[in-house]
């Protein structure tokens, strides 16, 4: 079961094979898919893609989430995810993905936070990975201010990819923190 998150201004529900058309249409913007390897220049294999990956099956309590304003449930400005790395692997992957029209608001750190959250508190994972292209500043940025830390370079899909990586512990130890200074 996913479930569906708010935030200050945001409202986080699980997509559906009803937001395809909306993440076709994000992923028309050449920006927006510039740094992620995907069949974004076949429709028919596109459209397959993000079906699979709306459906899953994934383990319990993960998936993908479509990203509303809160006073909006109408709205589409992206999508965040938790799921196994790359669909497939033991390593469960956070990531995010936004129309260029959201961007620089903090909104996907903001729609992050609670999928983190989600993630060490209720589906118990031992660590979150995220995998970033080395020129992607702003994905980078996003994993950074969520404590996410840059633990080497892998080979993803024949080309270097950053890899970052947040545990339980360094969860738990910002939570403390945020406690401690007020800012939880
Ligand atoms: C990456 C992406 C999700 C960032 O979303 P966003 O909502 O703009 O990010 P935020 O506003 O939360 O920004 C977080 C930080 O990154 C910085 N940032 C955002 N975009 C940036 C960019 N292009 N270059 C440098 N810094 C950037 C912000 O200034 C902010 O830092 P600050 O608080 O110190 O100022 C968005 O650019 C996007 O959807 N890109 C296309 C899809 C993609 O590449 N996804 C990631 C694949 S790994």
């Amino acid at each position: 079961m996913q479930p569906i998150f708010e935030t200050s201004r945001l409202l986080l529900r699980p997509r559906t094979l009803a937001d395809t058309d909306a993440c076709l249409a994000m992923d028309a913007d050449p920006a927006v898919t510039r740094f992620v390897t995907g069949p974004w220049s076949d429709p028919i294999a596109h459209r397959t893609f993000i079906e699979a990956r709306t459906l899953g099956p994934y383990p319990r309590g993960l998936g993908y989430w479509v990203i509303c304003r809160r006073n909006d449930a109408e709205s589409f400005l992206g999508w965040v995810l938790l799921i196994p790395a790359d669909g497939t692997r033991p390593e469960i992957e956070i990531g995010w993905r936004l129309r260029q029209a959201e961007w620089r608001q903090g909104i996907a750190t903001e729609a992050a936070e609670p999928l983190l959250r989600h993630g060490f508190v209720t589906v118990k994972l031992p660590e979150v990975i995220a995998e970033i292209h080395p020129d992607n500043s702003g994905s980078q940025r996003v994993a950074e201010k969520l404590g996410l830390r840059r633990i080497g370079v892998v080979s993803l899909h024949g080309a270097p990819t950053l890899r970052y990586s947040m545990t339980l512990a360094e969860w738990s130890a910002l939570q403390r923190l945020a406690t401690v200074t007020g800012k939880a």
